[in-house]
Protein backbone atom coordinates (compact mmCIF):
# COMPACT_ATOMS: atom_id res chain seq x y z
CA UNK A 1 0.00 0.00 0.00
CA UNK A 2 3.11 2.51 0.95
CA UNK A 3 4.89 1.20 -2.09
CA UNK A 4 2.41 2.52 -4.49
CA UNK A 5 1.65 5.94 -2.41
CA UNK A 6 4.89 6.31 -3.20
CA UNK A 7 5.36 5.40 -6.74
CA UNK A 8 1.46 7.46 -7.60
CA UNK A 9 3.14 10.52 -5.80
CA UNK A 10 6.38 10.09 -8.12
CA UNK A 11 4.49 9.76 -10.82
CA UNK A 12 2.73 12.70 -10.37
CA UNK A 13 5.66 14.91 -10.16
CA UNK A 14 6.95 13.06 -12.83
CA UNK A 15 3.43 14.12 -15.01
CA UNK A 16 3.73 17.96 -13.23
CA UNK A 17 7.57 18.40 -14.66
CA UNK A 18 6.46 16.86 -18.34
CA UNK A 19 3.14 19.26 -18.62
CA UNK A 20 3.18 20.93 -21.84
CA UNK A 21 0.13 22.99 -22.05
CA UNK A 22 -1.56 23.51 -25.99
CA UNK A 23 0.33 26.48 -27.73
CA UNK A 24 -1.83 28.09 -30.66
CA UNK A 25 -4.91 25.76 -30.26
CA UNK A 26 -2.08 22.60 -31.28
CA UNK A 27 -3.44 19.73 -29.07
CA UNK A 28 -0.33 18.40 -27.06
CA UNK A 29 0.19 15.37 -25.14
CA UNK A 30 0.59 16.14 -21.30
CA UNK A 31 3.84 14.00 -21.60
CA UNK A 32 7.45 13.61 -23.38
CA UNK A 33 6.06 10.39 -25.17
CA UNK A 34 9.93 10.22 -27.00
CA UNK A 35 11.57 9.75 -24.06
CA UNK A 36 11.52 5.77 -23.46
CA UNK A 37 11.24 6.68 -19.72
CA UNK A 38 7.67 8.37 -20.38
CA UNK A 39 6.41 5.05 -21.52
CA UNK A 40 8.51 2.69 -19.21
CA UNK A 41 7.47 4.87 -15.77
CA UNK A 42 3.49 4.61 -17.04
CA UNK A 43 3.90 1.07 -17.52
CA UNK A 44 5.32 0.17 -14.02
CA UNK A 45 2.78 2.57 -12.40
CA UNK A 46 -0.08 0.72 -14.02
CA UNK A 47 2.03 -2.87 -12.75
CA UNK A 48 2.04 -1.70 -9.32
CA UNK A 49 -1.04 -0.18 -8.55
CA UNK A 50 -2.23 -3.67 -10.01
CA UNK A 51 -0.43 -5.88 -7.56
CA UNK A 52 -1.36 -3.70 -4.80
CA UNK A 53 -4.79 -3.90 -5.25
CA UNK A 54 -6.50 -7.00 -3.07
CA UNK A 55 -9.33 -8.81 -4.21
CA UNK A 56 -12.87 -6.96 -2.37
CA UNK A 57 -14.30 -9.97 -1.09
CA UNK A 58 -16.85 -8.43 0.75
CA UNK A 59 -20.30 -8.14 0.29
CA UNK A 60 -21.78 -5.26 -2.37
CA UNK A 61 -24.15 -3.50 -0.04
CA UNK A 62 -25.14 -1.59 -3.08
CA UNK A 63 -24.89 -2.30 -6.89
CA UNK A 64 -24.89 0.60 -9.70
CA UNK A 65 -25.39 -0.50 -13.49
CA UNK A 66 -24.25 1.74 -15.84
CA UNK A 67 -25.79 1.07 -19.23
CA UNK A 68 -24.52 2.96 -21.86
CA UNK A 69 -26.86 2.32 -25.04
CA UNK A 70 -25.41 1.23 -27.22
CA UNK A 71 -21.99 2.05 -26.46
CA UNK A 72 -19.69 -0.20 -28.41
CA UNK A 73 -15.57 -0.33 -27.93
CA UNK A 74 -15.05 2.27 -30.59
CA UNK A 75 -17.50 4.12 -28.89
CA UNK A 76 -15.21 4.26 -26.33
CA UNK A 77 -11.72 5.14 -28.20
CA UNK A 78 -14.05 7.76 -30.20
CA UNK A 79 -14.71 9.56 -27.14
CA UNK A 80 -11.36 10.03 -24.99
CA UNK A 81 -10.23 12.04 -28.07
CA UNK A 82 -13.72 13.89 -28.31
CA UNK A 83 -12.99 14.27 -24.48
CA UNK A 84 -9.40 14.88 -24.84
CA UNK A 85 -9.54 18.00 -27.16
CA UNK A 86 -11.74 19.90 -24.81
CA UNK A 87 -9.09 19.89 -22.91
CA UNK A 88 -6.64 20.77 -24.84
CA UNK A 89 -4.94 17.70 -25.18
CA UNK A 90 -4.99 15.24 -28.13
CA UNK A 91 -6.97 12.99 -26.37
CA UNK A 92 -5.82 9.06 -27.49
CA UNK A 93 -4.27 9.26 -24.17
CA UNK A 94 -7.42 10.03 -22.12
CA UNK A 95 -9.20 7.45 -19.87
CA UNK A 96 -12.99 7.64 -19.11
CA UNK A 97 -13.46 7.67 -15.44
CA UNK A 98 -14.77 3.98 -15.68
CA UNK A 99 -11.46 3.01 -18.05
CA UNK A 100 -9.65 2.94 -14.37
CA UNK A 101 -11.65 0.50 -13.12
CA UNK A 102 -9.47 -2.62 -12.18
CA UNK A 103 -11.27 -5.48 -13.67
CA UNK A 104 -12.67 -5.68 -17.88
CA UNK A 105 -14.63 -8.19 -19.04
CA UNK A 106 -16.45 -8.63 -22.75
CA UNK A 107 -19.64 -9.56 -23.32
CA UNK A 108 -21.15 -11.40 -25.98
CA UNK A 109 -24.39 -9.93 -26.97
CA UNK A 110 -26.64 -11.85 -29.13
CA UNK A 111 -30.23 -13.11 -28.77
CA UNK A 112 -31.58 -16.12 -29.25
CA UNK A 113 -33.21 -15.37 -32.14
CA UNK A 114 -31.11 -12.76 -34.11
CA UNK A 115 -27.50 -12.56 -34.18
CA UNK A 116 -27.48 -8.94 -33.46
CA UNK A 117 -29.20 -8.01 -30.41
CA UNK A 118 -31.48 -5.59 -29.69
CA UNK A 119 -31.87 -3.03 -26.47
CA UNK A 120 -34.92 -6.03 -25.75
CA UNK A 121 -33.36 -9.10 -25.74
CA UNK A 122 -30.38 -8.02 -24.72
CA UNK A 123 -31.89 -6.11 -21.65
CA UNK A 124 -33.43 -8.90 -20.68
CA UNK A 125 -30.43 -10.92 -20.44
CA UNK A 126 -27.81 -8.65 -18.65
CA UNK A 127 -30.79 -7.66 -15.79
CA UNK A 128 -32.53 -10.76 -15.73
CA UNK A 129 -29.93 -13.65 -16.36
CA UNK A 130 -31.70 -15.41 -19.31
CA UNK A 131 -31.14 -14.76 -23.01
CA UNK A 132 -34.55 -13.85 -25.09
CA UNK A 133 -35.98 -13.26 -28.41
CA UNK A 134 -35.52 -9.87 -30.02
CA UNK A 135 -37.92 -7.02 -29.16
CA UNK A 136 -39.06 -8.95 -25.93
CA UNK A 137 -38.57 -7.68 -22.57
CA UNK A 138 -38.63 -9.97 -19.54
CA UNK A 139 -39.62 -13.23 -21.07
CA UNK A 140 -37.51 -16.09 -22.37
CA UNK A 141 -37.38 -16.84 -26.05
CA UNK A 142 -40.36 -19.47 -25.07
CA UNK A 143 -42.23 -16.33 -26.27
CA UNK A 144 -41.78 -14.51 -29.97
CA UNK A 145 -42.18 -11.07 -30.79
CA UNK A 146 -46.26 -9.90 -30.84
CA UNK A 147 -47.28 -13.52 -28.29
CA UNK A 148 -49.65 -11.62 -26.05
CA UNK A 149 -50.41 -15.20 -25.01
CA UNK A 150 -46.96 -16.01 -24.52
CA UNK A 151 -46.44 -12.60 -21.89
CA UNK A 152 -49.86 -13.57 -19.72
CA UNK A 153 -48.17 -17.12 -19.12
CA UNK A 154 -46.54 -16.73 -15.94
CA UNK A 155 -44.08 -19.71 -16.65
CA UNK A 156 -42.58 -17.75 -19.42
CA UNK A 157 -41.64 -14.55 -17.31
CA UNK A 158 -38.08 -14.29 -16.40
CA UNK A 159 -37.31 -12.18 -12.79
CA UNK A 160 -34.17 -9.84 -12.35
CA UNK A 161 -32.30 -8.04 -9.85
CA UNK A 162 -34.58 -5.41 -9.26
CA UNK A 163 -36.86 -7.88 -8.27
CA UNK A 164 -34.40 -9.88 -6.23
CA UNK A 165 -32.57 -6.66 -4.74
CA UNK A 166 -36.32 -5.84 -3.27
CA UNK A 167 -36.82 -9.32 -2.31
CA UNK A 168 -33.79 -8.76 -0.20
CA UNK A 169 -35.00 -5.06 1.24
CA UNK A 170 -32.96 -3.12 -0.77
CA UNK A 171 -34.03 0.07 -2.11
CA UNK A 172 -34.32 0.22 -6.48
CA UNK A 173 -33.85 2.96 -8.30
CA UNK A 174 -33.97 3.75 -12.71
CA UNK A 175 -32.55 6.49 -13.94
CA UNK A 176 -32.70 6.87 -17.89
CA UNK A 177 -32.51 9.49 -20.18
CA UNK A 178 -34.66 8.06 -22.92
CA UNK A 179 -38.49 7.33 -21.82
CA UNK A 180 -38.39 5.56 -18.67
CA UNK A 181 -41.14 2.87 -20.85
CA UNK A 182 -38.33 2.24 -23.48
CA UNK A 183 -36.96 -0.91 -23.82
CA UNK A 184 -33.59 -0.63 -21.74
CA UNK A 185 -35.23 0.54 -18.50
CA UNK A 186 -38.47 -1.37 -19.14
CA UNK A 187 -36.41 -4.68 -18.95
CA UNK A 188 -35.68 -3.42 -15.15
CA UNK A 189 -39.08 -4.05 -14.42
CA UNK A 190 -41.82 -4.96 -17.22
CA UNK A 191 -42.68 -8.69 -19.47
CA UNK A 192 -43.74 -7.79 -22.39
CA UNK A 193 -43.90 -9.70 -25.54
CA UNK A 194 -43.10 -6.45 -27.79
CA UNK A 195 -41.25 -3.29 -26.55
CA UNK A 196 -42.90 -0.78 -28.43
CA UNK A 197 -46.09 -2.11 -26.25
CA UNK A 198 -44.97 1.15 -23.98
CA UNK A 199 -48.28 2.74 -23.76
CA UNK A 200 -51.85 0.91 -24.12
CA UNK A 201 -52.47 3.00 -27.26
CA UNK A 202 -49.35 1.32 -28.76
CA UNK A 203 -51.09 -2.44 -28.54
CA UNK A 204 -52.44 -3.89 -31.87
CA UNK A 205 -56.65 -3.00 -31.69
CA UNK A 206 -57.70 -6.12 -31.69
CA UNK A 207 -58.37 -6.16 -27.97
CA UNK A 208 -55.08 -8.12 -26.98
CA UNK A 209 -55.38 -8.25 -22.95
CA UNK A 210 -51.70 -7.70 -22.54
CA UNK A 211 -50.47 -4.57 -20.05
CA UNK A 212 -48.66 -2.21 -21.91
CA UNK A 213 -45.25 -1.16 -19.85
CA UNK A 214 -46.35 1.88 -18.82
CA UNK A 215 -49.07 0.27 -16.39
CA UNK A 216 -46.75 -2.29 -15.23
CA UNK A 217 -44.28 0.31 -14.06
CA UNK A 218 -46.99 1.57 -12.15
CA UNK A 219 -49.31 -1.55 -11.17
CA UNK A 220 -46.70 -4.38 -11.53
CA UNK A 221 -45.32 -5.92 -8.74
CA UNK A 222 -41.94 -4.97 -9.16
CA UNK A 223 -42.85 -2.07 -10.78
CA UNK A 224 -45.04 -0.63 -8.40
CA UNK A 225 -41.90 -1.36 -5.58
CA UNK A 226 -39.39 0.58 -7.69
CA UNK A 227 -38.75 4.13 -5.33
CA UNK A 228 -36.99 6.06 -7.94
CA UNK A 229 -37.70 6.74 -11.20
CA UNK A 230 -36.12 9.82 -13.50
CA UNK A 231 -36.54 10.14 -17.21
CA UNK A 232 -38.03 10.84 -20.20
CA UNK A 233 -41.68 9.83 -21.65
CA UNK A 234 -44.54 11.82 -19.77
CA UNK A 235 -46.80 10.62 -22.55
CA UNK A 236 -47.34 7.27 -22.16
CA UNK A 237 -48.86 8.34 -18.35
CA UNK A 238 -51.36 10.85 -19.55
CA UNK A 239 -54.48 10.45 -20.92
CA UNK A 240 -54.55 12.00 -24.79
CA UNK A 241 -57.11 14.75 -23.74
CA UNK A 242 -54.81 15.70 -21.02
CA UNK A 243 -52.01 18.07 -21.30
CA UNK A 244 -48.50 17.65 -19.72
CA UNK A 245 -46.39 20.93 -18.00
CA UNK A 246 -45.57 22.05 -21.89
CA UNK A 247 -48.68 22.03 -22.94
CA UNK A 248 -48.33 18.27 -25.10
CA UNK A 249 -51.37 16.18 -24.77
CA UNK A 250 -50.83 12.66 -23.71
CA UNK A 251 -50.90 9.33 -25.75
CA UNK A 252 -53.07 6.87 -23.86
CA UNK A 253 -56.27 5.63 -24.86
CA UNK A 254 -58.05 4.46 -21.71
CA UNK A 255 -58.41 7.76 -20.20
CA UNK A 256 -55.81 6.46 -17.27
CA UNK A 257 -53.55 9.27 -15.75
CA UNK A 258 -51.16 6.77 -14.49
CA UNK A 259 -49.21 9.72 -12.81
CA UNK A 260 -51.70 10.18 -10.55
CA UNK A 261 -52.39 6.66 -10.18
CA UNK A 262 -48.72 6.30 -9.18
CA UNK A 263 -48.82 8.78 -6.49
CA UNK A 264 -51.74 7.07 -5.22
CA UNK A 265 -50.49 3.46 -5.07
CA UNK A 266 -47.19 4.28 -3.60
CA UNK A 267 -49.19 6.15 -0.47
CA UNK A 268 -51.69 3.17 0.09
CA UNK A 269 -47.66 0.99 0.09
CA UNK A 270 -46.70 3.30 2.70
CA UNK A 271 -43.88 5.43 0.59
CA UNK A 272 -43.95 9.15 0.99
CA UNK A 273 -44.51 9.92 -2.68
CA UNK A 274 -43.90 12.58 -4.67
CA UNK A 275 -43.55 13.66 -9.07
CA UNK A 276 -41.34 15.94 -10.09
CA UNK A 277 -40.81 17.11 -14.15
CA UNK A 278 -38.26 19.83 -14.65
CA UNK A 279 -34.46 20.34 -13.51
CA UNK A 280 -35.64 22.87 -10.80
CA UNK A 281 -37.51 20.60 -9.09
CA UNK A 282 -35.12 17.80 -9.05
CA UNK A 283 -32.55 20.58 -7.49
CA UNK A 284 -35.47 21.15 -4.76
CA UNK A 285 -36.20 18.02 -4.12
CA UNK A 286 -35.89 17.70 -0.21
CA UNK A 287 -34.62 14.35 0.22
CA UNK A 288 -36.17 14.16 4.19
CA UNK A 289 -39.28 14.50 3.40
CA UNK A 290 -39.57 12.03 0.51
CA UNK A 291 -38.17 8.43 -0.18
CA UNK A 292 -39.90 7.95 -3.42
CA UNK A 293 -39.85 9.78 -6.31
CA UNK A 294 -41.26 9.53 -9.74
CA UNK A 295 -39.49 12.10 -12.25
CA UNK A 296 -40.56 12.61 -15.87
CA UNK A 297 -38.62 15.23 -17.46
CA UNK A 298 -39.92 15.67 -21.02
CA UNK A 299 -42.79 14.11 -23.26
CA UNK A 300 -41.08 11.73 -24.91
CA UNK A 301 -37.13 10.96 -24.85
CA UNK A 302 -35.11 13.69 -22.82
CA UNK A 303 -33.46 16.06 -25.36
CA UNK A 304 -29.51 15.23 -26.60
CA UNK A 305 -27.27 17.01 -24.26
CA UNK A 306 -25.89 19.54 -26.78
CA UNK A 307 -29.68 20.64 -27.46
CA UNK A 308 -31.05 20.42 -23.95
CA UNK A 309 -31.91 23.80 -22.30
CA UNK A 310 -31.95 24.57 -18.60
CA UNK A 311 -35.10 22.72 -17.81
CA UNK A 312 -33.28 19.64 -18.81
CA UNK A 313 -31.62 17.78 -15.69
CA UNK A 314 -28.21 15.55 -16.76
CA UNK A 315 -27.86 12.44 -16.47
CA UNK A 316 -25.32 13.58 -13.68
CA UNK A 317 -27.57 15.24 -12.09
CA UNK A 318 -30.25 12.93 -12.13
CA UNK A 319 -27.98 9.90 -10.89
CA UNK A 320 -26.46 11.87 -8.02
CA UNK A 321 -30.27 12.66 -6.37
CA UNK A 322 -31.11 9.18 -7.39
CA UNK A 323 -27.92 7.97 -4.97
CA UNK A 324 -28.88 10.54 -2.31
CA UNK A 325 -32.36 9.03 -2.21
CA UNK A 326 -31.86 5.45 -2.17
CA UNK A 327 -28.63 5.25 0.09
CA UNK A 328 -31.00 6.03 2.66
CA UNK A 329 -32.07 2.71 2.83
CA UNK A 330 -30.12 0.45 5.76
CA UNK A 331 -30.40 -2.64 3.61
CA UNK A 332 -28.61 -0.99 0.26
CA UNK A 333 -29.74 -0.54 -3.04
CA UNK A 334 -29.77 -1.11 -6.78
CA UNK A 335 -30.15 1.48 -9.08
CA UNK A 336 -29.68 1.26 -13.09
CA UNK A 337 -28.73 4.12 -14.72
CA UNK A 338 -29.22 4.50 -18.45
CA UNK A 339 -27.20 6.96 -20.62
CA UNK A 340 -29.82 5.95 -23.67
CA UNK A 341 -28.95 8.49 -25.91
CA UNK A 342 -25.88 7.81 -27.06
CA UNK A 343 -27.35 4.90 -29.38
CA UNK A 344 -30.32 6.81 -30.70
CA UNK A 345 -27.54 9.09 -32.03
CA UNK A 346 -25.55 6.11 -33.64
CA UNK A 347 -28.50 5.28 -35.71
CA UNK A 348 -28.83 8.69 -37.06
CA UNK A 349 -25.01 8.37 -37.72
CA UNK A 350 -24.93 11.70 -35.81
CA UNK A 351 -21.26 10.73 -34.28
CA UNK A 352 -20.93 14.42 -32.97
CA UNK A 353 -24.24 13.72 -30.62
CA UNK A 354 -23.20 10.22 -29.76
CA UNK A 355 -19.49 10.96 -28.54
CA UNK A 356 -21.50 13.76 -26.56
CA UNK A 357 -23.67 11.75 -24.79
CA UNK A 358 -21.09 9.26 -24.31
CA UNK A 359 -19.00 11.77 -22.41
CA UNK A 360 -21.80 12.74 -20.53
CA UNK A 361 -22.34 8.89 -19.68
CA UNK A 362 -18.85 8.95 -18.12
CA UNK A 363 -19.56 12.06 -16.29
CA UNK A 364 -22.66 10.47 -14.10
CA UNK A 365 -19.91 7.58 -13.70
CA UNK A 366 -17.76 10.01 -12.21
CA UNK A 367 -20.39 11.76 -9.96
CA UNK A 368 -21.60 8.27 -8.92
CA UNK A 369 -17.76 7.48 -8.32
CA UNK A 370 -17.61 10.50 -5.71
CA UNK A 371 -20.95 9.24 -3.86
CA UNK A 372 -20.21 5.63 -2.88
CA UNK A 373 -17.40 4.09 -1.23
CA UNK A 374 -16.48 0.86 -3.20
CA UNK A 375 -15.33 -1.10 -0.08
CA UNK A 376 -19.21 -2.04 -0.11
CA UNK A 377 -20.68 -0.88 -3.63
CA UNK A 378 -19.93 -2.74 -6.80
CA UNK A 379 -20.08 -0.14 -9.89
CA UNK A 380 -20.47 -2.03 -12.77
CA UNK A 381 -20.37 -0.22 -16.25
CA UNK A 382 -21.40 -1.88 -19.99
CA UNK A 383 -23.39 -2.06 -22.83
CA UNK A 384 -25.94 -3.65 -24.46
CA UNK A 385 -24.54 -3.82 -27.96
CA UNK A 386 -22.39 -2.29 -30.59
CA UNK A 387 -23.12 0.01 -33.53
CA UNK A 388 -21.77 -0.08 -37.05
CA UNK A 389 -19.05 2.73 -36.30
CA UNK A 390 -15.76 2.74 -37.57
CA UNK A 391 -12.40 4.69 -36.62
CA UNK A 392 -10.21 4.13 -39.38
CA UNK A 393 -7.07 6.56 -41.41
CA UNK A 394 -3.96 6.73 -40.32
CA UNK A 395 -3.91 10.55 -38.82
CA UNK A 396 -2.06 12.42 -36.79
CA UNK A 397 -2.46 11.77 -32.92
CA UNK A 398 -4.76 14.43 -31.85
CA UNK A 399 -6.58 15.28 -34.96
CA UNK A 400 -10.14 16.25 -34.72
CA UNK A 401 -12.06 12.47 -34.17
CA UNK A 402 -15.03 14.60 -36.27
CA UNK A 403 -13.24 15.37 -39.08
CA UNK A 404 -11.33 13.91 -42.40
CA UNK A 405 -8.55 11.33 -42.12
CA UNK A 406 -5.17 12.94 -42.43
CA UNK A 407 -6.69 16.48 -42.98
CA UNK A 408 -8.23 16.00 -46.15
CA UNK A 409 -3.97 16.17 -47.21
CA UNK A 410 -4.27 12.47 -48.44
CA UNK A 411 -7.06 11.21 -50.08
CA UNK A 412 -8.68 8.15 -50.85
CA UNK A 413 -7.75 6.08 -54.79
CA UNK A 414 -10.91 8.45 -56.12
CA UNK A 415 -8.98 11.56 -55.21
CA UNK A 416 -11.69 12.48 -52.56
CA UNK A 417 -11.35 12.94 -49.17
CA UNK A 418 -13.14 10.67 -45.93
CA UNK A 419 -13.86 10.74 -42.58
CA UNK A 420 -12.31 9.13 -39.95
CA UNK A 421 -15.63 7.80 -38.22
CA UNK A 422 -18.00 6.75 -40.83
CA UNK A 423 -20.76 3.56 -40.32
CA UNK A 424 -21.55 0.41 -42.20
CA UNK A 425 -24.93 1.64 -42.62
CA UNK A 426 -27.65 4.10 -42.35
CA UNK A 427 -29.45 7.46 -43.27
CA UNK A 428 -25.78 9.24 -43.76
CA UNK A 429 -25.44 7.37 -47.24
CA UNK A 430 -24.27 9.70 -50.05
CA UNK A 431 -25.60 9.35 -53.11
CA UNK A 432 -22.77 9.36 -56.24
CA UNK A 433 -22.88 11.97 -58.43
CA UNK A 434 -22.29 11.11 -62.13
CA UNK A 435 -20.56 8.06 -60.89
CA UNK A 436 -18.12 10.06 -58.08
CA UNK A 437 -17.97 9.51 -54.44
CA UNK A 438 -20.02 12.79 -52.46
CA UNK A 439 -17.07 14.99 -52.05
CA UNK A 440 -16.95 15.44 -48.25
CA UNK A 441 -15.56 19.01 -48.52
CA UNK A 442 -19.11 20.47 -49.08
CA UNK A 443 -20.47 19.10 -46.12
CA UNK A 444 -19.99 20.89 -42.86
CA UNK A 445 -19.15 18.55 -40.20
CA UNK A 446 -19.13 21.00 -37.47
CA UNK A 447 -23.27 20.82 -37.45
CA UNK A 448 -24.44 18.86 -34.38
CA UNK A 449 -26.64 17.45 -37.32
CA UNK A 450 -24.12 16.29 -39.68
CA UNK A 451 -24.69 12.23 -40.60
CA UNK A 452 -21.79 11.06 -40.85
CA UNK A 453 -20.82 8.64 -44.22
CA UNK A 454 -22.31 5.50 -44.33
CA UNK A 455 -21.51 2.83 -47.43
CA UNK A 456 -25.11 1.22 -47.28
CA UNK A 457 -28.46 3.42 -47.03
CA UNK A 458 -31.11 2.71 -44.84
CA UNK A 459 -33.03 4.75 -42.59
CA UNK A 460 -31.83 3.88 -39.23
CA UNK A 461 -28.38 2.60 -38.97
CA UNK A 462 -28.29 -0.78 -37.78
CA UNK A 463 -27.11 -2.42 -34.22
CA UNK A 464 -23.01 -3.94 -34.32
CA UNK A 465 -22.94 -7.77 -33.59
CA UNK A 466 -19.20 -8.11 -31.54
CA UNK A 467 -19.14 -8.00 -27.83
CA UNK A 468 -18.88 -4.89 -25.39
CA UNK A 469 -17.02 -4.10 -22.74
CA UNK A 470 -17.84 -4.52 -19.04
CA UNK A 471 -16.09 -2.48 -16.51
CA UNK A 472 -16.02 -3.40 -12.66
CA UNK A 473 -15.09 -2.02 -9.39
CA UNK A 474 -15.95 -2.87 -6.02
CA UNK A 475 -17.09 -6.48 -4.22
CA UNK A 476 -16.24 -9.31 -5.80
CA UNK A 477 -15.18 -7.01 -9.33
CA UNK A 478 -12.71 -9.20 -10.15
CA UNK A 479 -15.43 -11.94 -11.52
CA UNK A 480 -16.00 -9.72 -14.08
CA UNK A 481 -13.06 -10.35 -16.17
CA UNK A 482 -13.10 -13.02 -18.95
CA UNK A 483 -15.34 -13.38 -22.14
CA UNK A 484 -18.81 -15.07 -21.17
CA UNK A 485 -22.39 -14.19 -22.04
CA UNK A 486 -24.31 -11.24 -21.70
CA UNK A 487 -26.65 -13.11 -19.44
CA UNK A 488 -24.19 -14.04 -16.58
CA UNK A 489 -23.81 -10.39 -15.57
CA UNK A 490 -26.72 -10.41 -12.92
CA UNK A 491 -25.93 -13.66 -11.72
CA UNK A 492 -22.59 -12.54 -11.21
CA UNK A 493 -23.71 -9.14 -9.68
CA UNK A 494 -26.21 -11.45 -7.49
CA UNK A 495 -23.61 -13.11 -6.01
CA UNK A 496 -22.00 -10.18 -5.22
CA UNK A 497 -24.68 -8.48 -3.23
CA UNK A 498 -26.42 -12.00 -2.07
CA UNK A 499 -29.60 -10.98 -3.61
CA UNK A 500 -31.41 -14.21 -5.94
CA UNK A 501 -31.71 -17.50 -5.92
CA UNK A 502 -28.48 -18.13 -7.35
CA UNK A 503 -25.51 -19.17 -5.76
CA UNK A 504 -24.38 -16.41 -3.77
CA UNK A 505 -20.97 -15.33 -1.39
CA UNK A 506 -23.09 -15.16 1.62
CA UNK A 507 -23.76 -19.01 1.32
CA UNK A 508 -19.90 -19.80 0.91
C1 LIG B 1 -30.76 19.29 -35.32
O1 LIG B 1 -31.87 18.43 -35.50
C2 LIG B 1 -32.87 18.58 -34.53
C3 LIG B 1 -33.88 17.47 -34.67
O2 LIG B 1 -34.06 17.09 -35.98
C4 LIG B 1 -33.46 19.99 -34.66
O3 LIG B 1 -34.48 20.18 -33.71
C5 LIG B 1 -32.36 21.01 -34.44
O4 LIG B 1 -32.84 22.30 -34.63
C6 LIG B 1 -31.20 20.76 -35.38
N1 LIG B 1 -30.09 21.60 -34.99
C7 LIG B 1 -29.32 22.23 -35.85
C8 LIG B 1 -28.23 23.09 -35.27
O5 LIG B 1 -29.47 22.16 -37.05
ZN1 LIG C 1 -30.72 0.95 -30.88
Amino acid sequence: MRLSMIVIFIFCVYVKARSVNSKNGVPKTPFDEKNKDHWRLQAQWTLRAKLSKPQNKNIAKNVILFLGDGMSITTLAATRVYLGRKYGLTGEEVKLSFESFPHTGLAKTYCVDHNVADSACSGTAYLSGVKANSQTVGLSAAVKRGDCEGQRNAAHSVTGLTDWAQKAGKATGIVTTTRVTHATPASAYAHSADRRWEADADLPKQGLRCDDIATQLVRGRVGSHIDVVFGGGRKNFLPKSEKDIKGQLGYRRDNKNLIREWLLTKESLGYKPTYIRNRKELYNLDVDRYNSVLGLFSHDHMPYHLEADDDDPTLSEMTQKAIEILSRNKNGYFLFVEGGRIDTAHHETKARKALDETAEFAKAVETALKLVNTEDTLVIVTSDHSHTMTYSGYSERGSDILGLVNNNKVNASDDLPYTTLSYANGPGYKPHQSFRRHNLMLDDMNSLNYTYPSLVPIPRETHGGEDVAVFAIGPWSHIFSGNYEQNYIPHAIAYAACIGSGLTMCEL
